[in-house]
C-alpha cells in the first residue's frame, strides 16, 4: 500500500470515531496521567501519611451515607493539614469539598474537627499530629458536605449582640477621630483578634444543649464593643441587656472548652465571667 493510501486510511479511521468518543478517551487520557503522578510523588516521598476524611454528599445518591475515605499523601516538613487535604483533592478526588481561602489563619474559613479537636486546618502541622490524620467537619453544626458545615446559625448569633459602635456622641468635625486610650487598647487588644471560624462554639457543651445560647464567639464580640471606651452608655447597656438575657452570660459554665481551641488564643472564658460582673454592675441599685 502507497504511504498516501495509508494516512487516508488512518484519516477515515479518526473521522469515524464520534466526538463523543474522542472527548471520553481525552478524559480516560487525563485520569491515567493523574493517577501516575500520584504514584510518582508517593514513590519520591520520603515519607507518605494516611488521611482518612469524613464524607457526606446528601445529592448524591451513593454519598448519602456517611463514610471516612483514606487517601495517601506524600509529607514533607512544614505540611500543614490544609495542604495535605488540597493534595487529596487535587490528585485524588476532585469531588472533596471543604473551605478554605488565606492559608494563613486569617480568614477562619477552615475551622475542623481534626484528630478529635477544633483546629484551623491551615496552622495545624502535619508533623505535628499522630498518625493517621482523622478529618472531620466542626461537631454540632449541619454538614452541607464532607467538610463543610453549615455556618449560618453561628453568623445570626454573632450578629444578636449588634456588633458596631454607636457612640453617644458623634465628634463635631466630620474628619475627627475618636481616639482611644493606649490602656483601653490594650485591655480589649485580644478580644479584636476574632476571625470568626466556629471553633469555640462547636467545642461547647451548653451550644451543643442550647441552641439559643449565643455562645462564645457572640460574646466575646459583646465584651470587644462593651469594653471598649468609645461605646456610647445607652448602646452598652442595651448590650448588656442582651448579653444578660437567659440564653446569654449565665449559661456559661466554664468549661474553657472554647479557649482551649481558639486559634487566635482569645481568653473567651475570661471575657465572659467579666461581663457577667459587668451585668451584675449594671443592675446594682444604691438608696
Ligand atoms: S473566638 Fe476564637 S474560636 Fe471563636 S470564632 Fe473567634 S477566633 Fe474562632
Ligand atoms: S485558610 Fe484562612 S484561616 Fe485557614
Amino acid at each position: 500500500m502507497s504511504t498516501q493510501v495509508k494516512e487516508q486510511t488512518e484519516v477515515d479511521e479518526e473521522e469515524q470515531v464520534s466526538p463523543g468518543e474522542r472527548r471520553r478517551e481525552k478524559k480516560r487520557q487525563l485520569q491515567r496521567e493523574r493517577e501516575q503522578e500520584i504514584l510518582d510523588a508517593v514513590d519520591e516521598a520520603e515519607q507518605t501519611v494516611e488521611l482518612k476524611i469524613f464524607r457526606f454528599d446528601p445529592e448524591v445518591a451513593d454519598k448519602q451515607e456517611p463514610r471516612f475515605d483514606s487517601f495517601t499523601v506524600p509529607f514533607h516538613r512544614g505540611m500543614t493539614v490544609l495542604d495535605a487535604l488540597i493534595f487529596a483533592r487535587d490528585k485524588y478526588d476532585s469531588s472533596l469539598t471543604f473551605r478554605h481561602s488565606c492559608r494563613q489563619a486569617v480568614c477562619g474559613s477552615d475551622a475542623l474537627f481534626i484528630n478529635g479537636r477544633q483546629r484551623l486546618a491551615c496552622k495545624t502541622q502535619m508533623g505535628e499530629l499522630d498518625w493517621p490524620v482523622r478529618v472531620e467537619p466542626l461537631p454540632h453544626q449541619d454538614v452541607v458536605k464532607d467538610l463543610v458545615v453549615d455556618m449560618e446559625h453561628f453568623y445570626d448569633q454573632m450578629h444578636a449582640v449588634e456588633p458596631y459602635f454607636d457612640p453617644d456622641e458623634l465628634p463635631d468635625g466630620e474628619l475627627e477621630a475618636q481616639t482611644q486610650s493606649p490602656e483601653n487598647r490594650e485591655k480589649i487588644k485580644l478580644s479584636t483578634r476574632c476571625i470568626w471560624c466556629g471553633a469555640c462554639m462547636s467545642s461547647c457543651n451548653i451550644a451543643a444543649g442550647d441552641n439559643k445560647y449565643l455562645g462564645p464567639a457572640a460574646i466575646n464580640k459583646a465584651y470587644r464593643f462593651a469594653m471598649d471606651e468609645r461605646e456610647g452608655s445607652d448602646k452598652k447597656a442595651d448590650r448588656l441587656r442582651i448579653i444578660e438575657q437567659e440564653h446569654g452570660v449565665w449559661r456559661c459554665q466554664t468549661q474553657f472548652s472554647c479557649t482551649e481551641v481558639c486559634p487566635k488564643d482569645i481568653p473567651l472564658t475570661e471575657h465572659i465571667q467579666e461581663l457577667k460582673r459587668e451585668a451584675v454592675k449594671s443592675n446594682l441599685k444604691f438608696w
